[in-house]
């Protein structure tokens, strides 16, 4: 089981920041602004998914992921409260989060459902983070134009999912959830992600006057398709998901421990 600290990050979230803090790009502050947006409300759910399955869990078997799926809880908590912060100020700035209100309905329809069904779905959208997490990593430098204390944001959420990106994975074969409900799972959670996301993407980018703007389409080319972009590196690690024999573990890098290794004074640790 893997050992998961819970850090609190010592930036300043205090302080506004501008429109287009990433790197002046229309574009991509939408687009991040958008996954932000998504982060408390869904974060929160994955959380209820783990305290749900480890509650369903035999007492043996909860010994071994008692420690886990506290770090866990603790670093989705914190997640939650630092992004909460960014979004106070993206609501200031005039954006309309309409992406958590319909997660939210949606969520209510999972209500007295079998906790594997609520873990099937964390552990899908923790592998696109995961994958998102590592393609962070791995081009940090694409994050250069941003304010420090926001590329540290940033980089140490990707380092935390990075690091528990099996955890929900784990409790729900632990559970005995099986390969086809996971892969069911998974091409709803694919559609009902990258739709919200689109959608929150093109709304923030409207209420900032942006959208038909043509440095911002180039912009979406380059970053999404081209050389380094995120949909075109991440395309076969979004497959592997679908290998019977899939473990999160199999993405494994040395990124996010060399990260958190080398940022050590970004961070405390909680309950140190
Ligand atoms: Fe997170
Ligand atoms: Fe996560």
């Amino acid at each position: 089981m893997a050992t998961l600290a819970v850090r609190r990050l010592l930036i300043d979230l205090e302080t506004p920041f501008a429109r287009h803090w990433h790197g002046g790009d229309a574009f991509r502050s939408a687009l991040f602004n958008a996954l932000s947006m998504s982060f408390p409300v869904g974060e929160q759910f994955f959380i209820d998914s783990v305290r749900k399955g480890f509650q369903d869990l035999p007492a043996e078997k909860q010994e071994q992921f008692k420690a886990e799926v506290q770090g866990f809880i603790g670093q989705e908590a914190t997640h939650r409260r630092i992004h909460s912060l960014f979004n106070g100020h993206l609501e200031k700035q005039g954006l309309v989060n309409e992406w958590a209100p319909r997660a939210q309905a949606r969520m209510k329809l999972m209500e007295g459902i079998d906790a594997r069904h609520w873990l099937a779905i964390t552990a899908a959208n923790e592998h696109f983070t995961a994958i998102f997490a590592e393609w962070q990593l791995r081009h940090h430098d694409l994050l250069d134009g941003c304010e420090p204390r926001l590329k540290t944001m940033w980089l140490w959420h990707s380092a935390e999912e990075s690091e528990h990106k099996s955890t929900a994975f784990d409790l729900y074969h632990a559970l005995g959830g099986d390969y086809e409900w996971r892969i069911k799972w998974f091409r709803r959670a694919t559609l009902i992600f990258l739709t919200n996301l689109l959608r929150q993407t093109v709304c923030n980018l409207r209420h900032d006057g942006m959208l038909w703007k043509w440095s911002t389409w180039k912009s979406a080319a380059s970053y999404l398709l081209g050389r380094r972009g995120l949909i075109r590196e991440n395309f076969k690690s979004w497959c592997a998901y679908f290998r019977r024999d899939f473990h999160p573990s199999q993405q494994e890098s040395d990124l996010s421990r060399r990260w958190l290794a080398d940022n050590m004074r970004e961070y405390s640790l909680v309950g140190t």
